[in-house]
């Protein structure tokens, strides 16, 4: 089955195709960013707007990279996917209407992918020898701006949320903390550069900074089927740095660099202690990780760590899949993963999509 999918949640506007859930035939990905930056972070109006001016020249060149000469591109897709949720309600509509309209007229069916569920398989794009393996029962995780969440997975295209953030997802800590120290957005790859450099700077041998690693208390109400130790808080990290950069400002870049150090630690900590918790049980056969944080290197070396420790493979994406991409939407749905759906045309997107 050979796909085009459409991605439009966020900042991101991104149409692929995708054969047999992980070739990628093209992936054209337009990102916001500039747009946003000077608010530092998404502003959904702007998001919007955006994701109209460019969707179809995304889609038209999405087609144009999979079928290059191909004088009816259209002929050789099965199936359109897009996004219908979660994410921003207004951006999300753009995406899922694209698709439905391109649906309707060129009478093909139309796949409702779940934003989260797609980040998950993103592990599998450009891997076919993956196809063979045996991955399943599969720990997911999916961090990124947006969401933080651990997942079930006991066969394919099946999945159970276990855990997730009470407050802040991973990288919404990572950009506000950029933010507050005045390192612009998005804040995850500058921090984590900062946090390299520190490594090989002149305070390496200064302990880190210890902040809070996001505990939920036991007795925190939670929705049903969610595991307190997989859940995490990181709104009470970000206050952290926030007093301690009032008590203490940090003094020039290798002060910066030291206290992006101590914060990233703490995200990692947090994540590596609730990922070797969910492996505890000796129940899976591989850690899928998904989402732009997963870009993160000591993050990557901590679960690499734990993965390890567990017996299990530790599955990431090509960096070019962590973040919001169309070929993680196009791709699940051509391996069956899209929502069971009666009457796709007479979906409504759902910004707070459960996984
Ligand atoms: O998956 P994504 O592109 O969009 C959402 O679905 O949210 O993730 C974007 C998030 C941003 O918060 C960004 O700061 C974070 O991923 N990020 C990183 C890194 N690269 C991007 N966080 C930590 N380390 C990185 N290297
Ligand atoms: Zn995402």
């Amino acid at each position: 089955m050979t796909v085009l999918g459409i991605e439009s949640s966020c900042d991101e506007t991104a149409a692929a195709v995708v054969r047999e859930g992980d070739e990628v035939l093209s992936s054209v990905i337009y990102s916001q960013v500039p747009l946003h930056r000077p608010y530092g972070g998404v502003v959904p109006e702007i998001a919007s707007r955006s994701h109209i001016e460019k969707i179809r020249g995304i889609v038209a060149q999405a087609l144009a990279d999979a079928f290059p000469g191909e004088p009816d591109p259209w002929a050789r897709i099965d199936a359109i996917a897009a996004t219908c949720g979660p994410g921003l309600a207004a951006s999300l509509l753009v995406g899922w209407t694209a698709a439905k309209g391109l649906a309707l007229a060129l009478g093909k069916p139309l796949l409702p992918v779940n934003h989260m569920h797609a980040h998950l398989w993103s592990v599998r794009l450009d891997h076919p020898e993956r196809r063979t393996e045996a991955l399943y029962p599969q720990l997911g995780l999916a961090v990124s701006g947006g969401h933080t969440c651990f997942v079930d997975c006991p066969e394919p295209n099946r999945f159970r949320l276990m855990g997730q953030t009470i407050d802040d997802a991973a990288g919404e800590a990572f950009d506000k903390a950029a933010k507050l120290l005045g390192l612009g957005y998005p804040g995850g790859p500058v921090i984590d550069r900062m946090a390299k450099a520190w490594r090989n700077g002149p305070l390496r041998e200064k302990p880190l900074v210890v902040f809070p690693q996001g505990k939920v208390a036991p007795d925190h109400p939670l929705p049903e089927g969610l595991r307190p130790e997989l859940c995490v808080s990181f709104s009470g990290l970000k206050t952290a740095l926030l007093t301690h950069v009032r008590k203490t400002p940090p003094q020039g870049e290798d002060e910066v660099a030291h206290l992006c150090a101590s914060y990233q630690e703490a995200i990692v900590a947090a994540l590596a202690k609730r990922a070797e918790a969910a492996l505890g049980g000796g129940r899976y056969r591989s850690f899928a990780v998904g989402g732009g944080v997963s870009l993160n290197g000591r993050l990557r070396e901590a679960l690499d760590r734990v993965a390890e420790r567990h017996g299990v493979r530790l599955l990431t994406a090509e960096p070019r899949y962590c973040g919001d991409n169309a070929a993680m939407i196009a791709g699940l749905a051509s391996a069956g993963g899209a929502l069971p759906c009666d009457d796709p045309l007479a979906l409504d997107i759902d910004p707070s999509l459960p996984v």
